[in-house]
């Protein structure tokens, strides 16, 4: 279904061209001043230089012909020269049935889907998660799920960080804690235990340790490299270990990304592009690409347009060992494989733009990836705290994100009691319902590539731009259309009234903006366009709901058409906030 921008265009195009103008003058916009009118068109103004005349003149001319056009009700011509416009109650109402009678409100999805590949979460295992990921995996999901809406096959990768220093730093922490343990044995030849020689919280304390210990201790550091690259070369020992660090932090992750009502199609890792590696270098070597500098192995990445630096992308390091640009390439090479994508999509702190540029223009330079496949950057500011600088702990460290995800739970609770008298069991529901909103709204409606600051008062207040707001307005609506089924009224075969009063009409408006949105969220990957609008569509009901008797409007007509907008603005928001990852409690 055609946007309504497109609509109404198209209707100033032909009357341009009856005035005897070019009909490319007549492009329609919203109002900047919806004092004045709901749409205009500057067109005029720009037709003036082309036919040597004052735009009023040709404004009039064009407002001449409108006249007759049943879509408006008012058409003005006004200096210097634009066209004002409103549109007529059935010519509206016409637009809201289709939307209302179709699946996706009016969105032409695509007619071929692109397969395409999301790179999000990218969490590390074994270290615990921190508010870092949480953006990645909020932002990404809202991605993949504005992609599926929009008729892609999509496919969502963690990509787990399982392949680096890490893990050698574990390993080397286990063995100065327990030499004896068979993993590290160049001799032992049997089978190792099948049960880890850890538990999740021991794994969660020994990262953190060797992490800090191999920042002072020079030796300690090299044996951890080591480690690293015997578990890239496959030795048996290390890979068992290996297996016992994956096996206890994956089911922990899987746990903390439920919550999150974040979801993945492939739990792959950096890992996994182990075996497309040789391939891959020995490509790079064949066609002189890849050179050796400094023992390191490189390809030159650099283009003349360039005004950053852009130094050469490291393929191996001098020992050989893979770094974090290897196993990017390589999964590149390793989706090109078995998926074959039209595009691939990365989620990922915009600090890491330098490497993505690199990883990026390596693969197409050596053919790892063809000029036919799209690989975008989604890069992500960071989340601050109310001092401006990145989140922390009370005490200064690193914030967790399940701490995180506990304080916001506690802080919605605490809300939701004292708004009404409501069971414990049934407030913590609630409150877990609404607090993700809460975490996830206040980060999507942002725009991701900005910083942004995370205010747990702000981001749970039942007011203003927030998530809680959005949820609190589907339930009023969810209240008053169950009232009304309840009493015996059925929501079908109602009709929207022709001649809205001010708030419903400007309500209106508002919801026919639904496929235009959502096609632009799709295009920029920007999931806070989709919040501006649910944001502006609650409001407007709002603004309405307060200035109208619903269930006590006593013209039946005029109550069912309110009932028919209320049922249309519900499906909506619901289907806004579906896209974005969260959904809304029946109760608030
Ligand atoms: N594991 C990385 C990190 O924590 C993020 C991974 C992003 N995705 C990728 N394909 N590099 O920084």
């Amino acid at each position: 279904m055609k946007t309504i921008l497109d609509i109404i265009s198209e209707h100033l195009s032909e009357a341009f061209v009856s005035a005897g103008y070019d009909g490319k003058y007549g492009r329609a916009s919203v109002s900047n001043r919806p004092d004045l009118c709901e749409f205009q068109c500057n067109g005029a103004l720009a037709a003036a230089k082309e036919y040597k005349k004052a735009p009023i003149m040709i404004a009039q001319d064009v407002a001449g012909v409108l006249k007759d056009d049943d879509a408006f009700d008012e058409i003005s011509a006004v200096a210097p020269g634009f066209l004002n416009l409103r549109l007529n109650g059935p010519f509206l109402t016409g637009y809201l049935d289709r939307m209302a009678a179709d699946e996706k409100f009016g969105l032409t999805v695509k007619d071929k889907p692109d397969t395409t590949v999301i790179d999000y979460g990218g969490p590390n295992v074994a270290k615990p998660l921190h508010v870092g990921h949480l953006r990645s995996a909020i932002i990404g999901e809202a991605v993949k799920r504005i992609m599926l809406y929009m008729g892609d096959e999509v496919t969502g990768d963690i990509h787990l960080g399982d392949w680096g220093l890490q893990m050698g730093l574990i390993m080397t922490e286990l063995r100065h804690r327990e030499p004896d343990l068979p993993y590290f044995d160049e001799d032992f030849e049997g089978e190792y235990p099948s049960e880890p020689p850890f538990t999740l919280s021991e794994l969660e304390e020994i990262y953190p340790a060797a992490s800090a210990r191999s920042k002072n201790d020079e030796e300690y550091k090299e044996e951890a490299m080591n480690d690293t690259f015997l578990l890239q070369q496959g030795d048996r020992g290390r890979s068992a270990l290996w297996k016992h660090i994956m096996n206890v932090s994956i089911p922990d992750l899987k746990k903390n990304y439920e919550k999150l009502n974040v979801s993945f199609d492939l739990w792959k890792g950096e890992s996994d592009a182990k075996p497309y590696i040789d391939g891959m270098v020995s490509m790079m070597k064949d066609t002189g690409l890849a050179y050796e500098s400094q023992g390191a192995l490189v390809v030159d990445v650099k283009e003349e347009t360039d005004s950053k630096e852009m130094p050469p992308c490291m393929i191996l390091k001098s020992d050989g060992a893979a770094l974090y640009t290897t196993t990017d390439l390589a999964t590149i090479a390793e989706r090109k494989k078995l998926i074959d994508p039209a595009r691939m999509v990365y989620v990922a702190d915009k600090r890491q733009e330098m490497h993505f540029v690199q990883v990026f223009r390596c693969a197409r330079k050596t053919g790892v990836i063809g000029e036919d496949v799209k690989l975008d950057f989604l890069g992500f500011g960071t989340m601050n705290g109310a001092d401006g600088k990145p989140f922390k702990t009370r005490d200064g460290g690193v914030m967790r994100l399940e701490a995180l995800l506990d304080d916001i739970n506690e802080e919605m609770y605490k809300k939701i009691r004292d708004n009404h008298e409501v069971d414990e069991d049934e407030a913590r529901a609630t409150a877990s319902v609404v607090a993700l909103a809460a975490v996830k709204y206040g980060d999507l409606s942002n725009q991701a590539t900005k910083d942004y600051i995370f205010d747990i008062d702000k981001f749970t207040s039942f007011e203003g731009n927030t998530g809680p707001y959005i949820l609190y307005t589907i339930v009023r609506i969810k209240s008053i259309l169950n009232k009304f089924t309840g009493d015996g009224g059925s929501l079908e075969g109602l009709e929207f009234n022709t001649s809205p009063v001010d708030t419903e009409k400007a309500l209106m408006l508002e919801l026919i903006r639904f496929n235009q949105v959502i096609a632009s969220a799709y295009e920029e990957l920007a999931p806070h366009k989709i919040c501006a609008y649910i944001y502006d569509v609650a409001n407007a009901f709002n603004r309405f709901y307060h200035e109208n008797r619903i269930l006590n409007e006593e013209n039946a007509a005029r109550k069912a058409g309110f009932l028919k907008l209320l049922d249309l603005t519900k499906r909506l928001l619901e289907t806004g906030i579906d896209i974005l990852g969260f959904s809304a409690p029946e109760k608030m």
